[in-house]
């Protein structure tokens, strides 16, 4: 694999290349972003990932400045997942100066769930994975539903801003418990990680209450929220949406219920397409 800290020196190895693949990532990896690699590589003959953990996503009250770094590691299993090329860059390569051109996704897609609750959250994530496109020029990205919203702006972005790459969702890995594999777990005391299964069980139930035909969606997310206070959790929302666009359930289209919650000072969000 080879590791690339600036954009001339990843540009200039894949210059040549056929048809390229692209995952990026954060960091901190763990078999959920493994499994973006692995199918990266029946997309493309040129697997490219990233690591870069970028500032314009996190509110100034996050996570930024403790969010876990594990370089080594990280490459390790990179290598071990047949990526080609890995573009690390740090934040002096990517932002030179402070950035000042933005992709701002819709409002519609952006001032709900996450977006509401995160705000900024989607712009700094929709420019820096723009920025990422820009160097990268992939024909295939791949992202994982466990970032749900993510992935639904993303694609909006390409589709709304006609840039030539596919976008390819991946279900989420899970801990053999149900709880999503999420680099924020590591955040978890071992009584907390106790308790995180909690959240993927009350999806699930829900899930399971739709697809036995209840259509009262507002009961349903009510009665998950007063289930996860009484247990110790501060829920910011649980959601019956659309999948299409996450805008309000209706019956007879494809739907996904989604949460975030917090537990102790670690904020948990998942999914489950129903
Ligand atoms: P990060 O949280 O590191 O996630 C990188 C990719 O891995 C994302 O597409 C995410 O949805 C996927 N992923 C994370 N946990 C997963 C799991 N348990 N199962 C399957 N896929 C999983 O998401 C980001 O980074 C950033 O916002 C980024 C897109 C890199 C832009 O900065």
């Amino acid at each position: 694999m080879h590791v690339h800290t600036t954009i001339a020196s990843l540009r200039k190895a894949l210059i040549n290349a056929d048809r390229v693949a692209f995952a990026p990532t954060m960091g901190n990896l763990h078999e959920g972003h493994i499994s973006l690699m692995q199918r990266a590589r029946h997309h493309a003959g040129v697997v490219v990932s990233s690591i870069f953990v970028n500032r314009l996503q996190f509110g100034p009250n996050e996570d930024f400045d403790k969010y876990p770094r594990t370089f080594e590691a990280d490459c390790a299993k990179l290598r071990d997942a047949g990526v080609d090329h890995l573009f690390a860059p740090d934040e002096r390569e990517l932002y030179p100066q402070p950035q000042q051109y933005f992709v701002q996704p819709a409002q519609a897609q952006d001032a709900i769930l996450e977006g509401a609750c995160r705000p900024g959250h989607f712009q700094g994530v929709a420019t820096v994975v723009c920025k990422l496109f820009n160097i990268v020029q992939p024909d295939v990205a791949l992202f994982g539903k466990k970032d749900y919203q993510q992935l639904m702006v993303i694609r909006n972005m390409v589709r709304e801003l006609a840039m030539p790459i596919e976008i390819i969702g991946c279900d989420t890995v899970r801990a053999a418990d149900g709880l999503a594999l999420s680099s924020r777990n590591g955040y978890l005391s071992a009584d907390e990680r106790a308790e995180a299964p909690r959240l993927h069980r009350q999806l699930a139930a829900i899930a399971e209450s739709v697809r036995a035909g209840r259509h009262d969606f507002a009961a349903l997310e009510a009665a998950a929220v007063a289930h996860l206070n009484e247990a110790g959790w501060r829920p910011d929302y649980i959601a019956i949406r659309r999948q299409a666009d996450l805008q309000a359930a209706e019956v007879g289209v494809p739907l996904v219920v989604l949460a975030a919650a917090r537990l102790g000072n670690t904020r948990l969000i998942d999914n489950l397409e129903i």
